[in-house]
């Protein structure tokens, strides 16, 4: 059996990281073995490269350097971790994933390259479900802030206007995928937000006909 591979999106603050532990508690509950990762990250290698990337010293102002970095973490990711991990069933929930470089990403670098670099970084792997979990860049940025641990990564000290601009392309890329990805409304108190994405698991993925075959 084939496992599952879910992805969490969203702009800062929008409260990712805490969702996907909850939902990978939920699965556990379940008797499902889980693997929770996150991007960019999630092997030694892509940790190293998560590391360049968001120090202000060695941080590239040029969008098609940030994508090649970015995918190159990701295909060691996929390569070393997530494509494993689905081949021994396991369900995989990832803390971001390509659409980030397509949020990110993309505006600095023309629409078919930035598709190109990602489909090397991803090996051709897609999500079987995405959720976008949508604050506005407000919002977003003061949690963000509000949980702050002494130090700003590069896209941390970006300007509003560009979270605006990150969050504007999430919506985007939802509506070209709506089958794929989910906009949850990430606003809302946490565990309505966690109920909502449980919810749309068990509806979405495991009560589909031919579901885990
Ligand atoms: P991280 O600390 O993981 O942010 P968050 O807690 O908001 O998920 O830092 C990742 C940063 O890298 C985040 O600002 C988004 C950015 N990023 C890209 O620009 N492109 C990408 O492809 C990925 C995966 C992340």
């Amino acid at each position: 059996m084939r496992g599952i591979f879910i992805t969490f999106e969203g702009g800062e603050g929008a409260g990712k990281s805490t969702q996907i532990r909850r939902l990978a508690a939920v699965l556990e509950s379940y008797g499902l073995s889980v693997t929770l990762t996150r991007e960019p990250g999630g092997t030694p290698l892509a940790e190293a490269i998560r590391g360049l990337i968001l120090t202000h010293e060695a941080a590239s102002e040029d969008g098609l350097t940030q994508a090649l970095l970015f995918a190159a973490a990701r295909r060691d990711h996929v390569l070393r971790v997530i494509r494993p991990a689905l081949a021994a069933g396991h369900v995989v929930l990832c803390d971001r994933f390509a659409d980030s470089t397509r949020a990110y990403q993309g505006g600095k670098v023309p629409d078919a390259m930035l598709e190109q670099v990602i489909a090397l970084g991803t090996d051709g792997l897609e999500p079987d479900l995405t959720f976008l979990l949508d604050v506005n860049a407000e919002l977003g940025l003061e949690r963000a802030r509000s949980r702050f641990t002494g130090v700003e990564d590069t896209f941390e000290r970006s300007n509003l206007a560009f979270h605006r601009e990150v969050r504007r392309r999430f919506h985007a890329i939802a509506a070209t995928e709506p089958h794929r990805i989910l906009v949850i409304d990430a606003s809302q108190d946490e565990a309505y937000v966690a109920e909502s994405i449980r919810l749309a698991v068990r509806q979405r993925i495991f009560a589909a006909p031919g579901a885990g075959e």
